[in-house]
């Protein structure tokens, strides 16, 4: 059995601790495992960049963050185009597969990745995949690998603003990755009583966010913590169609959404106002112990697949289940948090804002 193996998109703490779950489990269930580790994700693959895998590659690397194979990102709208030089990326990725005589093909990757994963599959090739990603916004599965991991690391972060931002009695913006959805903001913010929780899927008023703090100035609250998703749309942008939102983003005197946040409640408040972005340190680190767990139950799955032959699906966790889902079910759609379900409900029931 030769199965090849890749990390792909951006990374997270939970990779290694995943792949050793998959190579564990091969190793004690089926005679005659190798592994071929694809360097760089997609981009090994592509160019037969690969190094052939041992059992002690995947001992004592539980607990190590990153990837030990390498990661990149190759837009998945990027893979039927043609390169300048005659390039196909999709047959290359073909032959080396048949090439190496692989069995399967074991990948570890988010949104994009999981819809490379499926147009492999459309192309005949032996797919399992792993949910990965801190964002938490892959469809069918309740929870991703490095999710968790990153929680904690926001969470961190944002408990460290909390002394600050008391002892000054200032308004601190906590900006919080996730792409285009906001779990990673919704549950960090919750963990560490963020007062104001900013998300993509809540578009915000200015209005109704000055107004939240000025209610905890009013009751005699010295400081205010806002936890703003990267993603963050105000109601009025949320208006505008994807062309001209890009557009408007692309010409804001601002790095990101939130200074331009801090600036509009400075105005309005006049109060003191801090931005900090923890950023890709919320990829970085150990995993936790709930990701070591979720991340070795999907490996040992991934393998029960490789060894029934079952292919062309994503692993995933349900109702605390390990279940397989068809990869065309997963491929291009997000799980975004909705705005009417009860954790949201619950955070407002609190007092926590959301600007709407
Ligand atoms: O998808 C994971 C993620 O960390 C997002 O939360 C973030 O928007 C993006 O990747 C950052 O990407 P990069 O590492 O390419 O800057």
């Amino acid at each position: 059995m030769r199965v090849g193996l890749l990390t792909s998109g951006g990374d997270c703490q939970s990779l290694n601790a995943t792949m050793r779950g998959v190579a564990k489990a091969l190793y004690n269930n089926m005679k005659d495992v190798e592994i071929i580790g694809f360097l760089e994700g997609y981009k090994g693959l592509m160019h037969e960049d690969y190094k052939v895998m041992k059992p002690i590659d995947f001992s004592g690397i539980l607990t190590e963050g990153g990837t030990i194979i390498g990661t990149s990102r190759q837009p998945f709208k990027l893979m039927r185009v043609i390169g300048a030089d005659g390039f196909d990326k999709v047959e290359a990725m073909k032959k080396t597969y048949r090439r190496l005589n692989l069995d399967c093909l074991v990948i570890l990757g988010g949104n994009g990745s999981q819809k490379t994963a499926n147009l492999l599959r459309e192309e005949g090739l032996n797919i399992v995949s792993l949910p990965k990603t801190i964002d938490n916004d892959l469809w069918g599965t309740d929870m991703t690998f490095g999710f968790q991991s990153a929680v904690n690391i926001a969470s961190e972060a944002i408990d460290c603003i909390h002394t600050t931002a008391a002892s000054h009695g200032r308004v601190f913006i906590v900006e919080v990755m996730g792409h285009k959805v906001g779990w990673l903001t919704l549950h960090a913010g919750m963990a560490s009583g963020a007062d104001i929780i900013l998300l993509p899927e809540i578009p915000y008023d200015i209005n109704k966010v000055v107004a939240a703090i000025e209610k905890r100035t009013k009751e005699g609250k010295r400081f205010s913590i806002l936890a703003v998703a990267e993603g963050a749309i105000s109601k009025e942008d949320a208006q505008l169609s994807k062309k001209e939102y890009k557009a408007k983003v692309a010409t804001r005197p601002y790095p990101s959404v939130s200074y331009e946040i801090g600036k509009r409640i400075e105005e309005k408040t006049g109060q003191e106002i801090r931005v900090t972005i923890p950023g890709h340190t919320q990829r970085g680190g150990s995993p936790c112990p709930y990701d070591r767990v979720l991340s070795t139950r999907f490996g040992s799955e991934a393998a029960v697949m490789i060894k029934e032959g079952d292919y062309g699906k994503m692993v995933g966790i349900r109702n605390n289940e390990i279940v397989r889902i068809p990869l065309q079910d997963v491929a291009g759609k997000l799980k975004m948090v909705d705005p009417k379900s009860s954790i949201i409900r619950e955070a407002k029931a609190i007092g926590i804002s959301f600007g709407d």
